[in-house]
Parts: structure tokens; C-alpha cells; sequence
């Protein structure tokens, strides 16, 4: 995509989830539009590779975002390096499926835990910098799956509506400190964690019939919409949830319990 703005000059930002997929590329696009970026990652290895690549605009931070320890340090090494913290993307998530009947607690845990509560403890922390400096922006990515159930996906699609519900209660708390906070949801998208899927011919097939574009997304149309919701262009919305699915979201999703 052809980007010819600097909306984000002079702003540093870190996004959670930073070292793939989604993450990726809003690193990408906010370093092409002239902000300073802190990755926060467990995939240290990419990290470093991406410090290389990236020269110091960037930095690589590996943190576990449900450990509020690690988020407190990022945000406190995100300051100490680049001088602020202005706008955050809470992108980190994955999930264990499983129909609610067979689910292990550790599996429901894992998935809640990292999709849910690590979106409340970047929140928390990115906030009381931003508070501290007078404003900022923060954008979570929930999903359609916020919205539509996926069979063998509680605890995958209960942690997306809850950053959804999330995301509003923090627009309304934190607009007298200046902070606006809202959500994208995804439909499919192209990246490590939807390869398996994608790759599946028939999985992908019962896919398609529902997306109404006929297609998978790419990160990279991910994260324009995410840098809008952060830009000034956004100064007035907060609390909302920009679907960003082709479509999906009229149409339903495909029974997937014969692959299971
Ligand atoms: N890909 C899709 O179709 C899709 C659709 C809707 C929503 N989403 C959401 O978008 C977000 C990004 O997904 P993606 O497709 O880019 O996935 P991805 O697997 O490509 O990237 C996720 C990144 O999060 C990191 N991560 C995982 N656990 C972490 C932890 N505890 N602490 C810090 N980092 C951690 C991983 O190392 C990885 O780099 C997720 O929240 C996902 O639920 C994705």
C-alpha cells in the first residue's frame, strides 16, 4: 500500500504482538508514517531480526502481555527510550479450540488470559503514561468473532467480545484524560495463526462461502484502518468498533463442527 502522510511524526507507539501477522504490519506502516515503535513480543528471535531490518526508530521489547510486570516495563522502557508514549495497538492474541465440553480449564485460561486480560493490562498501563502527558490513543484488536460464535471457540470468541465491552468502558473512563480507545474487528486474515486454516482446502472452501469478498484479508489491510483510528483524522470517535471483515459480518459463519 502507498503511504505518502507523516500523521504520525514526531509520536512513538507500541504494539503488543508486534514481531508477526497483523502486529507486523502496523509496525510497518506506523515507521513509514514517521513514528518511533516499540514491538512487545515473546518471539525474541524476531525481535532481533527485526531490530536489524529496522534501525532506531525501532525497538524490539520481548514482554508477555499477561504479565503485568512485563507491561509495566514496556511502558516504562517505551518512555525512558523514545521520550513518550502517544498511541498503542494491543494486537498479542492466539487460542486453544476446543467444544465447551471437552475444554481443559488450562486451555480456556491460556486463550482468556492472554486475549482478554492482556488487553486489560496494556490498557491499564499505557493509560497512566498517556494520563500522565496529556492524551493519547489506544487501539485493541478484537475480532468478528467478538460478535459471531465459532464452534469449538468459547473461550477464543468470550475473550474477543470482552475486549470489545473492554474497549468501550475504557472509552468512557479515560475521555476526561484525553484518551480515546477503540477496537477493530477482523475477519480473516492472512498470517501465522490462520495458516493451517487457509491452507485447508476444505476449511478454506466452507470459508469463502460465507465471506462475501471471496477472500482472505492481508495484515496490511488491517492496519490502515487501525492507524486511522489512532490518527487525528479519529479525534472525535472513541468506543468504537470498526469491522474490517469483507463483508463477513452479514453473512454468517460456516458450520466448522464436521472438521471437528
Ligand atoms: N488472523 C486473523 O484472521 C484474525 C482475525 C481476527 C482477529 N485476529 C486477532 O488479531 C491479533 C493478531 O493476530 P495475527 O493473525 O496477526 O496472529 P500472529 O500469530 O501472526 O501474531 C500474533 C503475535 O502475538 C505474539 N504473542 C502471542 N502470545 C503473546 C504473549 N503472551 N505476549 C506477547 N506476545 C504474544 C506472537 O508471538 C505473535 O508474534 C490476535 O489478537 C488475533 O486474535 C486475527
Amino acid at each position: 500500500m502507498t503511504n505518502t502522510s507523516n500523521r504520525f511524526n514526531n509520536k512513538v507507539a507500541i504494539v503488543t504482538g508486534g514481531a508477526s501477522g497483523i502486529g507486523l504490519a502496523i509496525v510497518s506502516r506506523l515507521l513509514e508514517e514517521g513514528a518511533k515503535v516499540v514491538a512487545a513480543d515473546l518471539n525474541q528471535e524476531r525481535l532481533d531480526e527485526m531490530s536489524k531490518e529496522l534501525g532506531d526508530s525501532f525497538l524490539g521489547q520481548k514482554v508477555n502481555v499477561t504479565s503485568e510486570g512485563d507491561i509495566e516495563k514496556l511502558v516504562s522502557t517505551t518512555v525512558d527510550h523514545f521520550g513518550g508514549l502517544h498511541v498503542a495497538f494491543n494486537v498479542a492474541g492466539a487460542s486453544k479450540p476446543g467444544a465447551i465440553m471437552d475444554l481443559a480449564e488450562e486451555d480456556w485460561d491460556f486463550t482468556v488470559d492472554l486475549c482478554l486480560k492482556g488487553v486489560f493490562l496494556s490498557m491499564k498501563h499505557e493509560a497512566r503514561h498517556m494520563l500522565k502527558q496529556g492524551g493519547g490513543a489506544i487501539v485493541n484488536i478484537a475480532s468478528l468473532n467478538s460478535h459471531v460464535p465459532m464452534y469449538a471457540g468459547s473461550a477464543y470468541t468470550s475473550a474477543k467480545a470482552g475486549v470489545e465491552m473492554l474497549t468501550r468502558n475504557g472509552a468512557l473512563e479515560m475521555a476526561r484524560a484525553n484518551i480515546r480507545v477503540n477496537a477493530i474487528l477482523p475477519g480473516l486474515v492472512e498470517s501465522p495463526l490462520t495458516a493451517s486454516l487457509v491452507e485447508n482446502k476444505e476449511i478454506n472452501e466452507a470459508y469463502m462461502e460465507r465471506i462475501p469478498f471471496r477472500r482472505a484479508a492481508q495484515p496490511e489491510e488491517m492496519a490502515g484502518p487501525a492507524l486511522f483510528l489512532a490518527s487525528e483524522d479519529a479525534g472525535y470517535v472513541s468506543g468504537a468498533s470498526l469491522l474490517v471483515d469483507g463483508a463477513w459480518n452479514t453473512s454468517g459463519y460456516p458450520d466448522m463442527s464436521r472438521f471437528f
